[in-house]
């Protein structure tokens, strides 16, 4: 369907130096780099796309604490499908976060295609997000003023300038038709999120984290807020996105049964990877 092509290219080349820690070679050595190089240069096939390590994270409030996560090791690979489970409470979310580069851990280290990332500046976290990083929530998080079509667009007009923007806005229109094709929406491009049932609104969400043609799709209880078959639907489309686009999938869930989908399963237990994990 669209060019993929740019999933070939290492991070370091889609990053502008000027966003990465790059003040010295220690600050982001990257896994396995040579201290001579400032920017390592991995092979996106070999090894983990995502990473957690050591990972701890703990919330504060008043001079309570509330350890969360107490040490999460954790390897998403390239092209899986891969869910984590675990009770409400548990930390799924705060992972996912972490993961995703919207909190910082307090201790332990988060990698992308073996570069560190939890270090790094917040411009560089937005672009990371932005290019590389697709994400679904279990309340949408649509713009509610915007139309479905505008909604799938939103993150090409974050992403460029005015001008870049306008200059490129019919192909832009045309990808984002295209994937309100692939989800099933070609006739509610005009809508308003309100006009819309909730499995609509999950399904625009979906189209909007791909617009940017992402490496991997971190998912909230992608299903949370919705009915048993239409959470089968939106689990229907996200594998068919891993199976036929080879799409790296993250998803959180506490639904067992919506686990079964995913490639592999991994249980979160008090604030760890419980070690017999499905595999
Ligand atoms: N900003 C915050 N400040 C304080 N405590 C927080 C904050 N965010 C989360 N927590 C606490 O951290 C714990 C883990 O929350 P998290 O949202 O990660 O759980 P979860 O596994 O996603 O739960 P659910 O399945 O209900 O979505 C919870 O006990 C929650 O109350
Ligand atoms: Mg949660």
């Amino acid at each position: 369907m669209s060019d993929r092509s740019h999933l070939d290219t290492p991070l370091s080349n889609w990053m502008k130096e000027s966003d990465l820690p790059l003040g010295s070679a220690d600050s982001n050595p990257g896994r396995g780099a040579s201290p001579h190089r400032r920017i390592d240069r991995p092979d996106p096939t070999v090894g983990p796309l995502l990473e957690a390590r050591a990972v701890r994270k703990s919330y504060r409030k008043s001079s309570l604490e509330i350890p969360v996560l107490k040490g999460v090791d954790l390897d998403a690979r390239l092209g899986e499908f891969m869910a984590i489970v675990g009770q409400s409470g548990c930390g799924k979310s705060t992972l996912l976060h972490l993961l995703g580069t919207l909190d910082a851990p307090d201790e332990g280290e988060i990698y992308f295609e073996n570069n560190r990332i939890d270090n790094l500046p917040n411009a560089g976290r937005e672009l990371l997000r932005n290019k590389y990083f697709g994400m679904i929530f279990q309340f949408y998080h649509l713009l509610p003023e915007l139309t479905t079509l505008e909604n799938v667009l939103v993150p090409m007009m974050i992403a460029e300038d005015g001008f870049g923007y306008w200059r490129r806005r019919s192909e832009h229109r045309r990808r984002a038709i295209e994937l309100l094709d692939l989800v099933g929406l070609t006739h509610r491009q005009k809508h308003k999120p309100r006009e819309l049932s909730g499995g609509e609104m999950q399904r625009t969400a979906i189209a909007r984290a791909l617009i940017a043609q992402p490496r991997v799709l971190l998912a909230d209880e992608p299903t949370g807020n919705l009915d048993k078959s239409t959470g089968e639907e939106i689990i229907t489309i996200l594998r068919r996105l891993n199976k036929e686009q080879k799409l790296t999938i993250v998803m959180v869930t506490h639904d067992a049964q919506i686990a079964a989908e995913a490639d592999r399963t991994i249980a979160l237990v008090e604030g760890r990877v419980q070690d017999n994990a499905v595999g």
